[in-house]
């Protein structure tokens, strides 16, 4: 499955939007097989020339996912970059994985060689702030 990811972010990767930056990032989500019945969906990062109107390619494509499955929970979210190194998510895009996110949830890292780590979600958020904070 994570084979079908990096294909989906490969075809995002050529939609980025990124003409302030000119970084390329696409991302690929997998819905939980109960609530999202195991579908996956892509996104690119989209500026804006304010700067602070871009979205994350992650955000993009969780948002494009749960607007589809209200109530479903990612199981992977694959981010794929254009450069060497591949780029983990962002602290805005952590929170935003977090709020449907699950103990198992796996977050991979691509470049265009393949996929170069796996982790676990809640070793990227530890102590995450979430729904349950805030009825505490
Ligand atoms: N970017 C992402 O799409 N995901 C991340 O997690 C990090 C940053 C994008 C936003 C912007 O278009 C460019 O990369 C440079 O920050």
């Amino acid at each position: 499955m994570s084979e079908k990811l990096r294909l989906l972010a490969e075809k995002y990767l050529s939609h980025s939007y990124s003409p302030y930056s000119g970084a390329q990032v696409a991302a690929a989500v997998e819905l939980d097989s109960s609530g999202g019945g195991g579908e996956i969906f892509g996104g690119c990062n989209i500026e804006n020339a304010s700067y602070g109107g871009t979205v994350c390619a992650e955000r993009v494509a969780i948002w494009k996912a749960l607007s589809e499955h209200p109530g479903a929970k990612l199981k992977r979210v694959l981010v794929l970059t254009d450069s060497p190194t591949p780029w983990p998510p962002c602290g805005f895009c952590r929170q935003v994985i977090a709020e449907f996110a699950t103990p198992t949830t796996e977050i991979l890292l691509a470049n265009k060689s393949g996929v170069q780590s796996t982790h676990a979600f809640g070793d990227l958020l530890p102590l995450a702030f979430g729904a349950a904070d805030l009825k505490g």
